[in-house]
């Protein structure tokens, strides 16, 4: 049965890598969804580029132009809903998500973390896995609650971290396992396959989508 694509907000704050991932995943067939919308806390994030590149809208929210948190958010909250977006998705967004986003979205705003949460979240999670001399590191995708990198996880993806690695070779080898993981998991969101249940989320079976919660 074809899939109907699912709208995708994109909040990104810098390179757009894993933006750029789910592009590319989407041009290939690999995923069922559309970018309605990239929106960035940093005029010069590269995101923003890559979106307009793609004929995709973009726009600066500049967080220092409001004179809080919720009206920030709210701004965002408009594009997103000008836009018709049903899944949030932050890429190298390197702010903590607050109430306005979390209560129009619930369960319905992703996080990709390069790291193997609950280990080292925040945001240095590749060198501080360095740092502590762990043999595995790796990268979690996850829907956002109110804290730090703490909500359920969908997706992970587990790799060796080598005895003379830098914060930015360890970096390199889990950002290839991002761009792999974070397409496959909004993809189990457009198939309707994921259902969160506490802090657990269940990948339903293929064939066993209805009822979505
Ligand atoms: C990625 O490695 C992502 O996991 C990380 O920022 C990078 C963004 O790269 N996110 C965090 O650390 C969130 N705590 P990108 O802009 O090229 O996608």
């Amino acid at each position: 049965m074809a899939v109907k694509p699912v709208n995708l907000g994109v909040l990104a704050s810098g390179r757009g890598s894993n933006l750029q991932a789910i592009m590319d995943a989407i041009a290939e067939g690999r995923l069922d969804a559309r970018v309605r919308v990239v929106v960035s806390d940093r005029e010069e994030a590269m995101a923003l580029e890559r979106a307009r590149s793609a004929g995709i809208p973009a726009f600066y929210v500049n967080p220092r132009a409001y004179p809080n948190k919720e009206e920030y958010e709210q701004e965002i909250l408009r594009l997103l809903q000008k836009y018709e977006v049903e899944l949030v998705i932050l890429a190298g967004y390197m702010r903590l998500v607050g109430k306005v986003l979390l209560e129009a979205y619930p369960n319905r705003i992703m996080n990709i973390h390069p790291a193997l949460l609950p280990a080292f979240p925040g945001t240095h999670g590749q060198r501080d896995a360095v740092e502590y001399g762990v043999r595995f590191s790796g990268c979690t995708v996850h829907f956002v609650d109110e804290g730090m990198d703490t909500g359920p996880i969908i997706l992970q993806a587990v790799v060796p971290v080598e005895q003379d690695d830098t914060e930015d070779t360890l970096a390199a080898r889990i950002l290839k396992e991002e761009h792999r993981i974070y397409p496959e998991a909004i993809q189990l969101f457009a198939e309707g396959r994921l259902e969160v249940r506490g802090r657990k989320v269940y990948i339903k079976p293929k064939g066993e989508e209805k009822g979505e919660e």
